[in-house]
């Protein structure tokens, strides 16, 4: 009896402490008071029930991985399990948070977390749609959304943004990032977590983020989903890191270590990744968490003998929590009882796990989160809808336009073809969190609003050889003005686990295309994909070509928005477009070799069967009117080690609509101690220019913006000449030179 009324007025001390404070001043688990708090549970706590902390399991109500413990809800009486995911809703979650606070001796709050990647319930576009806004305003919304409605339902945590480079369109999961770039892809996982945390973590619209997947798992070998991944350490720290960097900097709460291994060593394992660098690099103080059993996998990869081991690995290199292997679980008692793993490795990993909890407020009030009045209020919403619906049309990219064909006049007998027009489900993409597809708004829904004069015939399936509904299809094209065709991928072949050794069309969709254009009657393609496919057949076929990705749950209204007109489409691609496969890995910001192309020159890097170039470059798009770039200069072409210059260009709307340009600033270090990428993006802007206007567009250079990890593995700058770019893609630029001294 005794010891239940101590840990009662211990608990009552917690909560007096919090409830003492009610800034935000903790800014972060360093903060004295957080830390006495934290200590003060912490040494209440036997070391079986630190250990509990740090075991993370899926409930059985969605299963995002290879596999589920049906003892969950027993552990989590024991004291054995402190964090649940992939349990949500306001009711789930308290009842499962009771099951913590009435039958564990400690009563410490569990923590829910969810893949709430692009949106929970109002499904926002994939996040590669999202990045092809280049808009983080409208990125950041995405996200603050999606934290309203999460936080709404019972979450404290979203395993989310991914931040993972990737330059290999057979990789499914390049769905889910922000593409190719990393000055791009840092910018927008700024943006991602900000939106996601907020102003602090103890805002009940609030839930923590999660870089990941750390790291570098986007460079899978061959583009096959978790395979090896060997690069060098330059590689690692200039290309893939800087996301992960900027994540932290701008005060990410968590991170996911990724699946793969880098240089020999696996992620979950690696004390280079985490301690080395995220530790005493870049002094992050937040938890980690692995993927899902990624600790059990070290045997896979073959550098442990057994599970045991594997929990050893992991905690020596400074893991904090363990995603489903339940390998702390097993083993971590044990091995700090045997002396293979300190206590304090287990008492740090605790104290980062308790302060998170502390700050979300959860000893304050353990069920704050699970309000189901409030739930309902905020899922869904009018206000949200309209954000997805906005954000949706910022994410589409105009691939081609011949004789200005869109936008369509609303009197337009338009023949609509495809199974994805009609698809609810595919329009949510992959990771659709709790979306609901019977909510979606379907492309033909969307089109029967505007467009009195529609038909629709599905044409033929996306995955399967059935060509018998190629007649009615070419039926209805041949008694309309115009043909819309929605082609692409169902929304299940990108994301987790989905790589394809070809990105073609699948089906028999090229076929029908080829069909419908022997009408003679002028074809739009909308392209529905979660990757860059091999398409150069379709754009010769297609009239005009529109990327919509996977736009959500607003799809149809948001894509009716642009083919009628009411909004120019404004998004560049954040990822290169392939010929054909053999050209991947292909990306924008290569080195130059020794041997460069040129056309006269046998002995010159290229193919025989295929050019260089790719059929769309990084940053591509159009809009329905035209840009004029004139007058780049630089304020000087000198900058010396402490100073800056300006680089402005002018930008002419020539064209017969008001449109957004995303003007871009690319730079070249052309002599370095290393080789340097022809071009790399150092800056952006999204400008509005009314039809016939122009506007001035200035960026400023810094010495830091040229900073790289040098032929002596230190990071900095090197003095010497350099290029720059200003242009509508990091193809079609105008360019100007300097000196930095
Ligand atoms: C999955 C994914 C990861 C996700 C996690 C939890 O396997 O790799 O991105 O957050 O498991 O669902």
């Amino acid at each position: 009896m005794k010891q239940i009324v101590m840990l009662c007025l211990s608990l009552g001390f917690f909560v007096a402490c919090s409830n003492q404070k009610k800034s935000a001043d903790i800014t972060w688990n360093d903060n004295a008071h957080l830390v006495s708090k934290v200590d003060s549970v912490l040494k209440m706590m036997t070391l079986e029930e630190k250990v509990g902390q740090m075991n993370l399991l899926t409930s059985d109500w969605t299963i995002t991985g290879p596999s589920l413990r049906s003892d969950y809800i027993d552990l989590i009486k024991s004291g054995k399990v402190g964090n649940i995911f992939n349990a949500h809703t306001a009711a789930y979650t308290r009842s499962l948070q009771k099951i913590a606070m009435e039958q564990t001796r400690m009563k410490i709050p569990l923590l829910f977390g969810y893949d709430v990647i692009h949106g929970y319930k109002t499904i926002f576009p994939i996040s590669l749609s999202e990045s092809a806004s280049w808009d983080l305003e409208a990125i950041e919304t995405s996200a603050r959304v999606a934290a309203t409605e999460a936080a709404a339902a019972g979450l404290h945590w979203t395993f989310a943004p991914m931040v993972d480079i990737a330059r290999d369109p057979r990789w499914g999961r390049i769905s889910e990032g922000a593409g190719e770039d990393t000055y791009l892809g840092s910018q927008i996982a700024i943006a991602r977590v900000k939106g996601f945390q907020g102003n602090s973590l103890e805002d009940l619209n609030t839930v923590m983020a999660c870089a990941k997947h750390f790291a570098a798992y986007g460079a899978a070998q061959a583009g096959r989903d978790y395979n090896t991944v060997d690069m060098s350490d330059r590689v690692l720290r200039d290309v893939y890191l800087p996301p992960f960097k900027a994540a932290l900097d701008a005060g990410v709460a968590t991170f996911m270590t990724a699946f793969n291994d880098v240089d020999g060593t696996p992620a979950s394992g690696s004390a280079y990744l985490l301690d080395q660098i995220l530790r005493k690099e870049w002094n992050f103080k937040g938890f980690v968490v692995t993927d899902y059993t990624s600790i059990n996998e070290l045997v896979e990869h073959g550098v442990v003998a057994n599970h045991k081991d594997a929990a050893a690995m992991a905690a020596n290199a400074g893991m904090d929590m363990d995603m489903q292997s339940m390998a702390f679980g097993d083993y971590l008692v044990q091995l700090v009882k045997e002396g293979k793993v300190p206590e304090k490795k287990v008492d740090d990993a605790v104290r980062r796990i308790l302060a998170m909890k502390f700050r979300l407020g959860l000893f304050d009030d353990p069920y704050r989160y699970s309000d189901e009045t409030r739930e309902k209020e905020v899922l869904f919403s009018k206000d949200n809808l309209e954000k997805a619906r906005d954000v949706a049309r910022k994410s589409f990219v105009l691939l081609k336009n011949d004789k200005q064909m869109l936008p369509l006049s609303k009197d337009k007998k338009i023949a609509l073809v495809g199974y994805l027009a009609d698809s609810q489900v595919d329009m949510l993409g992959s990771w659709t969190g709790a979306g609901e597809a019977s909510q979606v708004t379907t492309i033909l829904e969307g089109m029967k609003e505007r467009f009195p004069n529609i038909t629709y015939t599905k044409g033929c399936d996306v995955n399967t050889d059935d060509r018998s509904g190629f007649g009615s299809a070419i039926a209805a094209a041949k008694n309309a003005d115009v043909v819309v065709f929605v082609m692409g991928e169902k929304g299940n072949m990108s994301g987790e686990a989905t790589s394809r050794s070809n990105i073609n069309i699948p089906g028999v969709q090229t076929e029908l295309l080829a069909e419908l254009k022997k009408t003679g009657k002028p074809v739009v393609v909308l392209l529905a994909n979660g990757r860059p496919l091999t398409i150069e057949k379709e754009v010769e076929l297609a009239d005009a070509m529109l990327e919509i990705w996977y736009p959500g749950t607003q799809a149809g209204l948001a894509v009716t928005d642009v083919l009628a007109g009411d909004y120019n489409p404004s998004g560049k691609l954040p990822v290169t477009f392939p010929r054909n496969v053999g050209q991947i890995p292909i990306f924008y910001n290569v080195k130059n070799t020794g041997r460069p192309f040129k056309e006269d020159d046998k002995y010159t890097t290229k193919y025989l069967d295929v050019s260089n170039d790719p059929l769309f470059v990084f940053g591509y798009g159009l809009s329905y009117t035209t840009f004029i770039y004139s007058d780049c200069n630089l304020s000087s072409n000198e900058m010396t080690a402490d100073g800056s210059i300006k680089v402005s260009v002018t930008v002419t709307n020539t064209g017969n609509y008001d449109g957004s340009e995303i003007v871009q600033l690319y730079v070249r270090d052309l002599v370095g101690s290393v080789t340097r990428p022809v071009k790399e993006l150092k800056g952006f802007q999204k400008i509005f220019i009314p039809k016939g206007d122009s506007q001035k567009v200035t960026f400023t250079l810094k010495p830091e913006d040229l900073a790289f990890t040098r032929a002596d593995n230190t990071w900095g700058t090197e003095s010497g000449e350099f290029e720059v770019f200003v242009g509508s893609n990091s193809r079609d630029v105008q360019s100007a030179r300097f000196n930095l001294r």
